[in-house]
């Protein structure tokens, strides 16, 4: 994957804010990343803490928690719509 997430300051920084970015693709369209709005909170939660113990440097885990307030933070989009 490019670029790296080991040493990405997405990866080592806040859980809510790494969860918003995997929610969104990236915030922007500018962002060429695919959006996984998709996947559960649950899901998302497993995925990231897994991501911050392989790249993060003990970064902490993310909680379903993060990931609800980090969705709740953006409009949902319909299925299947590009990022
Ligand atoms: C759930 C798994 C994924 C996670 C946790 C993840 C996480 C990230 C993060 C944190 C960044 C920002 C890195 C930085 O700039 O420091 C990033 C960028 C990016 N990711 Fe992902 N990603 C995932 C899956 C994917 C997949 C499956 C693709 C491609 C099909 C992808 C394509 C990209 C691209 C192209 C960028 C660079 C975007 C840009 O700067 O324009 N990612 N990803």
């Amino acid at each position: 994957m490019n670029p790296a997430l080991l040493g990405s300051a997405w990866v080592t920084g806040g859980a809510e804010a790494l969860a918003g970015f995997v929610l969104t693709g990236g915030f922007s369209s500018a962002v060429l990343m695919a959006r996984f709005d998709y996947l559960s909170d649950a899901e998302l939660a497993a995925i990231l803490t897994y991501v911050r113990d392989a790249f993060g440097a003990q970064a902490g885990a993310v909680s379903v928690e993060d990931v609800a307030r980090a969705r709740a933070q953006f409009p949902a989009t319909p299925a299947g719509a590009a990022n």
